[in-house]
């Protein structure tokens, strides 16, 4: 089949030219002896021109409806001037058409790609092939061709090698529940399919490849939101003989070559703060730094006050008490305020208060706010101070629990700043070091914040006396309050690892039964090692400036791990069960049995 050139890529530069170009109607107008196509191919949207000159072709292009396949020569021609169409790229020129032929007909589409927005994710995610027609679907798949691209052009060119590691494994150590495939050749048996490739990649490094990347699918059972899917993408990276700060260079110039490339934003030197600070001014671990407003610690202030909302939290070693001041925020109405309280009790606020600043001028009478009378003129004006208000500001108070708070005042800080786009730039990169090892879990015992074969900073004696005081050699690096990648400093020494998994609580049984492949390849001459890695499909999104991730995948899941253009998952055959020697306990939500 001859095509000369696509659509989109026609220009003045081709003008007079003849040319055969092949792809979809968009639309289809006819001006009574003059009949208009736009003809859309990957590349953009071109206007063609049949007029009754064209003899029987004039009437197959009145025949022709949404979403033909057209393939149509012509002659390139300038538009006149009250013709040009400054939205298109090929706004400036036109196809006289001389000659078309329907390739294929379709039917009706089940939306118009202009009316993607009024009619809904679900008909978009059931006909996707028709939605990754749109221009915008065509550009999120031809960045994240580009980008993965250039991924593998930096890691190639710094001597990391592209390797795979298997998706039917056994269960990997993220947090996340497991999808398994049950082993026909081992009944009762199954595989799980890999969270990431974590030990596959240390294993690599054991195995003396060095340096290691792959653009991996990774599966997790895990409750989704708008930047998670049951199956991602990670861009998966290890190295040997590296310490954090490698690590964190060779990724941060990876990153900013990608922007640089591909956005043409320099993004500049990251930043890098601790997670403690970034609790502490942030409220949370993945703070948005576009955003300038900071959490204040005012707990110090309240201990001696009687009202009791602030005086408990400030008697309590595991409670804070902080302040988050809105510049210019007093105009806020109390509709406004109450929709924030509202806001915050989803992170389990039990309230919000706040003080809006009238006049600093006139103390505490300058003041307005429902708390002051229980705070008294002392408290409430070093308050003021602590967080040096002008006039015209509101300040929020969080007292709680110190996570509550954190996340509540954290959230809150994110959705005032979006509210009030107070964003300082387009993109503020940071990454957090210093994390604590563990983290309390539900069941009261501990587990890794990063993973349990993250190194500790400290001995492994120091880590089995103080396991809440030790902290990790773990790095995140977050955009825009997305946290796009994360990874460590692995533990190399098979003491220190039998000493993170006693102190996670792991019998030496489970432990062999769960790792002990790992735990015999450290024995057999670790190297030091570290990696990281990337949410690609974060990336992608944020580069894009889309709602969700499912934007930049070609055949996403939904919101409830479902595909809806296959219709996966689906129920087998029974024969196809009783040879995986697998029962079914539940059918349609129906417990059997
Ligand atoms: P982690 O679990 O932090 O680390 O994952 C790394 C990055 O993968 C992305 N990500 C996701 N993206 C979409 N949907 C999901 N469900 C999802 N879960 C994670 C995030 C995240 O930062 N093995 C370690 C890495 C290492 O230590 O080298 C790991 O998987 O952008
Ligand atoms: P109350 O005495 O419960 O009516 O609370 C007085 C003010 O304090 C109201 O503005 C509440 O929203 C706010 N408030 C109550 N509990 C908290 C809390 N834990 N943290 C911050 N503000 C709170």
């Amino acid at each position: 089949m001859h095509r000369s050139i696509y659509c989109g890529a026609i220009s003045r530069d081709n003008l007079d030219e003849d040319i055969t170009v092949c792809g979809w109607v968009d639309r289809r107008r006819d001006h009574g002896g003059v009949i208009f196509i736009d003809l859309r191919d990957r590349k953009g949207i071109v206007q063609v021109v049949f007029d009754g000159d064209a003899g029987d072709y004039f009437v197959r292009a009145d025949r022709v409806r949404s979403e033909y396949v057209l393939q149509v020569t012509g002659k390139v021609r300038a538009r006149t001037p009250e013709t040009v169409n400054p939205q298109m790229s090929t706004g400036e020129v036109e196809i006289y058409g001389v000659s078309l032929e329907i390739l294929n007909r379709s039917e009706t589409p089940p939306f118009q790609l202009d009316e993607h927005v009024t009619v809904g994710e679900e008909i978009r995610l059931k006909y996707r092939y028709v939605d990754l027609r749109r221009p915008e679907m065509q550009k999120a798949l031809f960045l994240r061709s580009k980008v993965t691209h250039c991924i593998r052009n930096y890691l190639g060119h710094h001597d990391f090698l592209d390797i795979e590691t298997p998706i039917m494994t056994r269960a990997t150590p993220e947090g996340a529940r497991d999808y398994l495939i049950p082993s026909r050749t081992y009944p009762g048996q199954f595989f799980a399919m890999p969270q990431s490739p974590q030990l596959f990649k240390q294993m690599l490094m054991v195995a003396g490849c060095d340096r290691y990347y792959q653009i991996a699918k990774c599966f997790r059972d895990e409750d989704l939101r708008a930047d998670r899917q049951p199956e991602f993408t990670q861009i998966d990276v290890e190295a040997s003989f590296v310490d954090e700060l490698d690590v964190m260079s060779f990724s941060e110039e990876m990153i900013k070559e990608i922007f640089s490339k591909h956005m043409a934003v320099d993004l500049g030197v990251f930043p890098k703060i601790s997670y403690a600070e970034a609790i502490e001014r942030f409220g949370s671990d993945k703070p948005d730094l576009r955003i300038p407003l900071e959490l204040v610690e005012i707990k110090d202030l309240l201990i001696d006050i009687e009202f009791r909302v602030f005086s408990v939290p400030a008697n309590d070693p595991d409670s804070r008490i902080a302040a988050l001041k809105v510049p210019r925020g007093a105009h806020m109405s109390r509709k406004n305020i109450d929709e924030y309280t509202e806001f915050v009790g989803i992170y389990g606020a039990k309230g919000l208060a706040w003080i809006k600043i009238n006049s600093v001028n006139h103390g505490i009478n300058g003041l307005q706010s429902p708390i002051i009378k229980f705070l008294g003129e002392k408290v409430t004006l070093a308050i003021m101070e602590r967080v040096s208000v002008e006039d015209g500001d509101i300040v929020f108070f969080g007292a709680d629990k110190s996570s509550i708070v954190s996340e509540a005042l954290g959230a809150l800080r994110n959705r005032i700043g979006r509210d009030y786009n107070l964003y300082s730039c387009c993109w503020a990169p940071v990454w957090v070091v210093d994390f604590p090892m563990f983290e309390k879990s539900d069941g009261g015992g501990l587990s890794a914040l990063h993973h349990p074969f993250t190194a500790p900073v400290c001995s492994v004696d120091q880590l089995i006396d103080a396991p809440h005081d030790a902290l990790s050699r773990a790095y995140d690096i977050v955009l825009n309050g997305f946290e796009l990648g994360g990874g460590s400093i692995r533990i190399h020494d098979p003491v220190m690892q039998a000493a993170v998994f006693e102190v996670l609580g792991i019998s030496y049984k489970e432990q062999r039964d769960k790792f002990g492949f790992l735990l015999d390849a450290l024995k057999f001459g670790a190297p030091p090692h570290g990696g990281i890695a990337f949410g690609l499909d974060r990336l992608l999104m944020l580069m894009l400036g889309a709602e969700s991730i499912r934007d930049v995948i070609a055949f996403p899941k939904t919101q409830t791990a479902s595909c809806l253009l296959t219709d996966a998952p689906s129920s087998v055959e029974t024969k196809q069960l009783r040879e995986l020697g697998v029962r079914p306990h539940k059918v349609g939500g129906k417990v059997l049995d």
